[in-house]
C-alpha cells in the first residue's frame, strides 16, 4: 500500500460536489417546475444564488485556500497546457498533485461559463413572463437585450453540459487508463506519494478560513444584488 499524501483541502472538495449537485438541481428545478408546483421558479432562483455564492467562495478560496487550490498553483500560460497535452498524447504521463496545466484551463473555463450563466439568470425573464431574475427590471425597457439574455441563459446550459462532458471524460480516462486516481482524490482528498511536478503535498486550507470566505461570499452576492436594486425572492 503506497503512502498517501494530502492533495485537496476539504472546502475545495465540498465546493466541487456542491457545485455538481446545484448544476443538476438547476436543470431539474426548471424542467420540472410545473410538476414540482413551482411555476415562479423559486427553487431555480435560490439554486442560482447558491451557485453564485459557491463560485464567489471559490474565487476567494483561490487566494487564501490550501496550496493546491490557490490560483497561483495552477493558473498557467496556454503553451504550458499545450506542452502538457503534447506529452500526454505522446504517452509521457506527467504527474501533478493539483490541477495539471491542461486541466487548469478546463477548470477556469468551467468556473467562467457557470458564472456567466448564473449572472445572466439574474437578468432573465421567463418566456411566459410569469417570473424573472431579480435584476431583470434593469433591462426591462430594452426588448432586444431582454430577448438576448433569455436566449443566452437558455443556450448557456448546453455550453456547460459540453464542457462538463469533456471534463468528466478526461477524469474517467485518467482514473481508469492512466491509473491516476483524480476522481478518488476529489472525494478522499488524498493521492499516493510520488515525485509530483508541482508540489509533494498540499498544505493549508483551514476550514475556519473557508467559513470566513463563505460568509464573505454570501454578503457579496446578496449585497451586490440588493445594491443594484434587486429584490431577492
Ligand atoms: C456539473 C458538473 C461538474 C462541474 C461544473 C465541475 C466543475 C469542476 C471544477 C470547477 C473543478 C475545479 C475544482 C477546484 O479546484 O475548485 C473540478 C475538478 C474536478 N472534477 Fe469536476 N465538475 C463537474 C462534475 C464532475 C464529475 C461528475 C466528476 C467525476 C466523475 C468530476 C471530477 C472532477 C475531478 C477529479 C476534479 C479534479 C481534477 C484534477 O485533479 O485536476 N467532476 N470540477
Ligand atoms: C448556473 C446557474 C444557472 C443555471 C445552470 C440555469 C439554468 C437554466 C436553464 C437550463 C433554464 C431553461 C432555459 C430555457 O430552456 O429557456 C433556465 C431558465 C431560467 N432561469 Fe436559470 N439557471 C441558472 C441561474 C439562474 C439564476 C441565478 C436565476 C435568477 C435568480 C435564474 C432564473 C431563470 C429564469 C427566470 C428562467 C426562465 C427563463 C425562460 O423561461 O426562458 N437562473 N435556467
Amino acid at each position: 500500500m503506497p503512502k498517501l499524501v494530502r492533495a485537496w483541502d476539504l472546502p475545495t472538495r465540498l465546493f466541487h460536489w456542491a457545485l455538481v449537485f446545484c448544476i443538476i438541481s438547476a436543470w431539474v428545478s426548471f424542467e420540472y417546475a410545473g410538476k414540482l408546483g413551482d411555476p415562479t421558479l423559486r427553487w431555480h432562483r435560490w439554486n442560482g444564488y447558491a451557485i453564485l455564492v459557491l463560485l464567489v467562495f471559490r474565487i476567494l478560496w483561490g487566494f487564501v485556500g490550501g496550496s493546491t487550490s490557490r490560483f497561483e498553483a495552477f493558473i498557467c500560460w496556454p503553451w504550458a497546457a499545450l506542452g502538457y497535452l503534447k506529452d500526454t498524447l505522446a504517452g509521457r504521463h506527467r504527474a501533478y498533485l493539483g490541477h495539471n496545466p491542461a486541466g487548469s484551463w478546463m477548470i477556469v473555463a468551467l468556473i467562467a461559463v457557470v458564472m456567466a450563466q448564473a449572472v445572466l439568470g439574474l437578468f432573465t425573464l421567463e418566456h411566459n413572463e410569469v417570473t424573472a431574475g431579480p435584476l431583470q427590471r434593469l433591462i426591462l425597457d430594452d426588448e432586444a437585450m431582454t430577448k438576448l439574455v433569455q436566449i443566452l441563459h437558455g443556450r448557456g446550459f448546453y455550453i456547460i453540459l459540453g464542457l462538463v462532458a469533456l471534463h468528466v471524460l478526461a477524469n474517467v480516462l485518467y482514473q481508469h487508463l492512466a491509473k491516476d486516481k483524480l476522481i478518488t482524490a476529489m472525494v478522499t482528498g488524498r493521492k499516493p506519494a510520488t515525485a509530483y511536478e508541482d508540489q509533494p503535498e498540499a498544505t493549508g486550507g483551514h476550514p475556519l478560513l473557508a467559513l470566513v470566505c463563505l460568509v464573505t461570499a454570501v454578503v457579496m452576492v446578496f449585497g451586490t444584488i440588493t445594491l443594484m436594486g434587486g429584490r431577492i425572492l
